[in-house]
This record gives structure tokens, C-alpha cells and sequence, in this order.
């Protein structure tokens, strides 16, 4: 590890610009076949929810920088004997392990792990309840960028459940820093965020609002887990209003290309068709995604961006 301060990626707002540049340009290296540094480092990923891409775009992401990866079964680990997360952490960083992915049902819990871990061992938020997601913004700005096409030309809208979605804040943070040509947010009312800040975002009531001449749009999961049952809306209805299908995207900017975190609910949020078609870059996003924890690996070893 570097022998500065420590450094954890826990969200957008903390990352210096340069740094993001740096993020944004070294994960599209990668992407286009720079040679990955070699890192002498050990991570561990501790997932306290479920994930299919993020847990293991970041174990790819560290063996392609030949780092030993450690995945804890959270089911046979110590914090089913009631070892709190920063015991955990610091058991962990005893045995020489120098970065700790988590994914966090509760808001705010990577943040404060950071404050209680030793120094020396990094934290990578990997999603903590409604809080954010950094490297998801992140490998979504780098999958835009692939395509070629100016900060100031685009006019990205996303769409959904925007009240429950840590990739939604991490999102606008990141697009609203880059200065991107114009961000919508959109969704039902009850979806719709009371603490997120929205300064520079219009948000929009009507999904054919949030499509008209956009040449982005980002469509978001309902986060059932996050909402009281009572407070599920009917899938088919809210397909109806709020689901994206190549109807609806006529109103949207010639070639309007569309994003989604995933998971996808085909047929709620988003139509299959839209999904599998041309404007998709859904699978883009999930080959960036390895491109981009790639970077952030090397960023934290110290590899490029030194602030
Ligand atoms: C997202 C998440 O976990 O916040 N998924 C992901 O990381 N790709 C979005 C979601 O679960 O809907």
C-alpha cells in the first residue's frame, strides 16, 4: 500500500475532480487494452446483501491485477457468533488484508467503518442501503464516455425508484460534477427522494417528460427490500407508467441510448425488447464495471491520481 493517508472510496462527493478524471480516464484504458498494474495486495469482499455483479466484477477486477481475493461467507463467518463489522475489520486487517469491499443493508455503514478501521486498511463502499454507490457512477460515467460523446451533449434522465437507489445519488452527484448538458430525475411521487439534494437536477413528474429529446436515460429497480410492503406498487401498473419501451422512447433524442444498474425487472421498469436492443448498454456497463473497479483497485494502491 501507498504510505499516505489511507485512502477509501466511500462516495462521489469526496473525490477530488482530478481524481475522478483520473478514474474515469484509466478505467477506459483498460478497457481498450492497457496493461493492468500488478498489485501485491489482498482483498476482501464482505457482502451483507445480495450481489451477482458488483461481488464479482470486483473479485475479477482484483485477479486481473493479481491480487488474492478473499470472499467471506457471511453465513459461516464470525458475525453470525455476534462479532461486530469492526471487529471484523480489524481481525481481517491483522492478517494482512489491505482493502475491504462492503455492501451494507444500512445507510451510512461504510462510512462509519471508516472512521473505526485501522489505518492502513482501505474501505470500498460497494452500496450501503440508500446512501450511494460510487463505483457503480462511476463505471456508468465510463461507459458514456466510451461512446465518444461531450459531458456538455449529454442530457441523461434517470428514472424510477430514485428515493430508494444509493445509484441514483452517487449518480447525480457524478453527472452534476462533470457538468453534463442537462440531468432529469424522475418517478412516482412516493419514489421520489426527501433527502437527496437535487440542486442542478429537474425533476420531472411524467416519464414522457423525463424522455422528451433525451439522448440518455437510466432506468432503475423498484427497491422493494427498502420499502414497507404496504408501499409496493402493482408491477403491471407501474409498467404502464413508469416502464420503458420503444414506444415511449419515441419522444427521446434519435438514438437515445438507455442504462440500467441491474438487476432488470423485465417487463416493470424496463420492456425486454429496450433491454436486448441496439440503444442497450446494459451489458456495457457490466464489462466497464470490471474496467472501472479495476481502477479504483490502482487508485487506492497509490497507482495513478496521487492527491
Ligand atoms: C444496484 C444496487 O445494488 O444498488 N445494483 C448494482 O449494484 N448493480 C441497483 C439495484 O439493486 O437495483
Amino acid at each position: 500500500m501507498t504510505d499516505k493517508a489511507t485512502r477509501h472510496l466511500l462516495d462521489i462527493d469526496s473525490l477530488d475532480s482530478d481524481t475522478v478524471q483520473s478514474l474515469l480516464n484509466r478505467a477506459g484504458a483498460l478497457a481498450a487494452g492497457s496493461a493492468p498494474s500488478h498489485l501485491d495486495m489482498t482483498v476482501a469482499n464482505l457482502f451483507f446483501e445480495p450481489s451477482t455483479r458488483t461481488r464479482v466484477s470486483f473479485e475479477l477486477a482484483a485477479q486481473r491485477l493479481g491480487m488474492r481475493v478473499i470472499n467471506i461467507e457471511l453465513d459461516r463467518s464470525s458475525s453470525t457468533k455476534g462479532e461486530s463489522l469492526t471487529d471484523t475489520a480489524a481481525t481481517l486487517a491483522a492478517m494482512g488484508v489491505d482493502c475491504i469491499v462492503l455492501r451494507h443493508p444500512e445507510t451510512g455503514r461504510c462510512h462509519k467503518l471508516a472512521s473505526e478501521v485501522p489505518a492502513g486498511l482501505s474501505l470500498l463502499n460497494a452500496g450501503d442501503g440508500r446512501g450511494h454507490h460510487p463505483s457503480q457512477a462511476l463505471l456508468d460515467a465510463a461507459t458514456i464516455a466510451a461512446l465518444g460523446m461531450s459531458w456538455s451533449a449529454l442530457d441523461l434522465s434517470i428514472v424510477g425508484d430514485i428515493r430508494h437507489s444509493r445509484v441514483a445519488r452517487s449518480g447525480l452527484q457524478l453527472f452534476r460534477r462533470l457538468g453534463i448538458g442537462r440531468l432529469r430525475a424522475a418517478g412516482p411521487p412516493d419514489m421520489m427522494p426527501d433527502d437527496m439534494d437535487l440542486a442542478g437536477v429537474e425533476v420531472c413528474t411524467t416519464l414522457d417528460e423525463a424522455l422528451e429529446d433525451a439522448n440518455a436515460v437510466m432506468m432503475l429497480r423498484i427497491q422493494r427490500e427498502r420499502m414497507d410492503k404496504t408501499g409496493w406498487p402493482d408491477s403491471k401498473h407501474y409498467h404502464q407508467e413508469w416502464g420503458l419501451t420503444e414506444a415511449r422512447l419515441a419522444s427521446a433524442a434519435p438514438g437515445c441510448r438507455v442504462l440500467h444498474p441491474g438487476p432488470i425487472n423485465r417487463g416493470v421498469e424496463i420492456a425486454a425488447d429496450v433491454a436486448d436492443g441496439p440503444r442497450s448498454l446494459i451489458l456495457k456497463q457490466v464489462r466497464m464495471g470490471v474496467f472501472m473497479r479495476m481502477a479504483i483497485l490502482e487508485w487506492l494502491a497509490g497507482r495513478h491520481q496521487a492527491n
